[in-house]
């Protein structure tokens, strides 16, 4: 599966969205996440993301946020079309640790 990490948190382009052929992406207030047991691993919204958020669980970085992944999808509505970005959605691209203080 591929998980929505904490890059995205504030950021939440959705170019993710638009391109997923299964809609399992599921939206919270400042993120997305990927339902891992919906995702067919096609790979496609990967280099969609502006914030490079989208890893394959394969990766060592990626794999601390496959729980966390499939936690919110199962309590968040799932997103199956782009809308607004954060207008400050660009200042938060390169902060790091962005999880602990600004996750919602
Ligand atoms: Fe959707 Fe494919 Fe990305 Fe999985 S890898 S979330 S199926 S676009
Ligand atoms: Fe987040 Fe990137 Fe999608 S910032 S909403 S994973 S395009």
């Amino acid at each position: 599966t591929y998980v929505v990490t904490e890059a995205c948190i504030k950021c939440k382009y959705q170019d993710c969205v638009e391109v997923c052929p299964v809609d399992c992406f599921y939206e919270g207030e400042n993120t997305l996440v990927i339902h891992p047991d919906e995702c067919i691993d096609c790979g496609v919204c990967e280099p969609e993301c502006p914030a490079e958020a989208i890893l394959p669980d394969t990766e060592p970085e990626a794999e601390q946020w496959l729980e966390m992944n499939r936690e919110y999808a199962e309590k968040w509505p799932v997103i199956t079309r782009k809308g607004e970005q954060p207008a400050d959605a660009d200042d938060w691209k390169d902060v790091p640790n962005k999880f602990q203080d600004h996750f919602s």
